[in-house]
């Protein structure tokens, strides 16, 4: 065995794996991707730390993403540039907080993983932690009654087109993982009331009656945020981060304004591509209970 490629892995709380260098100076890419896209699929979340920096621009982390497998394109291209903009006109480029929700919801194919690079991590006390939910062991954990009620949920997510994405998506709440079929959770939190947040988007729900929703959406966001299922990654400088966009969802913490933080961002596509049927179905149910 090529002892370049060893690294070492132990668990991480509440779900994932940290993986780190088994020598001084290993590089992320001297690690075998094959192996740790086969980890990403099982263990849904992968924390590679203490490594050398690998990754300091664009170019060398789209050429490594590649090995990962198909990059999903955007009109900017491979990577985003996850940082404060001053002229924000949407929550992704604000210092606010960013609800849960998965990746390409508003597009039409949804991308596999995503691959985290942290080129600014925010100062201590600065906040700026990216947010992920487990959510097949948050399904394991659902009492059966509850289950069965989420399973005829839908709900339609509107948000205008500001930034790179938008539009309409009707998606249920619970959707088969296209890789082996098991129930994972699709969701996008609605942003909190009464707190600054750029371009808010409109929730409508199908499959409850009006008076449930208020119940339902509190249980919904207790359940989401139960620490045995919901991680918080405090970034570190140089912190790699794949994280499985199929099973998981993912958010953010607000940041103090102006905070250095600069994260870069690239989507790796499934095989085979997965294509996102809540676009197909945007429009079509009776809205029976609104919320803003
Ligand atoms: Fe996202």
């Amino acid at each position: 065995m090529n002892p370049h490629t060893r690294f070492h892995v132990t668990p991480h709380q509440p779900f994932g794996l940290l993986i780190g260098p088994a020598f001084s100076g290993q590089t992320v890419e001297q690690l075998p991707v094959s192996e740790l896209r086969a980890l990403a699929r099982e263990h849904h979340l992968l924390v590679l730390r203490g490594f050398a920096p690998t990754f300091r621009d664009s170019p060398s982390l789209t050429r490594y993403a590649r090995q990962w497998g198909e990059i999903k394109m955007w009109p900017f291209g491979a990577v985003l540039d996850v940082r404060e903009h001053h002229d924000a006109t949407d929550h992704i480029f604000d210092h606010s907080g960013v609800p849960l929700h998965w990746d390409g919801m508003y597009k039409p194919t949804i991308p596999e993983f995503q691959l985290f690079n942290c080129l600014h991590a925010p100062a201590e006390n600065e906040g700026g932690c990216t947010t992920f939910l487990n959510t097949r062991a948050l399904l394991a954990d659902v009492p059966p009654a509850i289950l069965e009620l989420w399973k005829t949920v839908r709900v339609t997510y509107r948000i205008q087109k500001v930034v790179h994405y938008g539009g309409e998506v009707c998606s249920p709440l619970l959707v088969a993982d296209p890789r082996d079929g098991q129930w994972v959770l699709r969701y996008n939190e609605p942003a909190e009331k009464d707190k600054r947040f750029l371009n808010r988007h409109a929730l409508e729900y199908h499959g409850l009656a009006p008076e449930q929703v208020e119940a339902f959406e509190q249980d919904l966001h207790r359940r989401l945020h139960d620490p045995r299922f919901f991680y918080a990654h405090t970034w570190q400088p140089n912190d790699v981060v794949i994280a499985d966009n199929f099973s998981l969802l993912h958010g953010r913490e607000a940041f103090t304004a102006r905070s250095a933080r600069h994260l870069q961002r690239v989507h790796i596509h499934g095989s085979p591509v997965c294509h996102n049927t809540a676009l197909a179905h945007a429009g079509d149910g009776l809205p029976i209970a609104t919320q803003g």
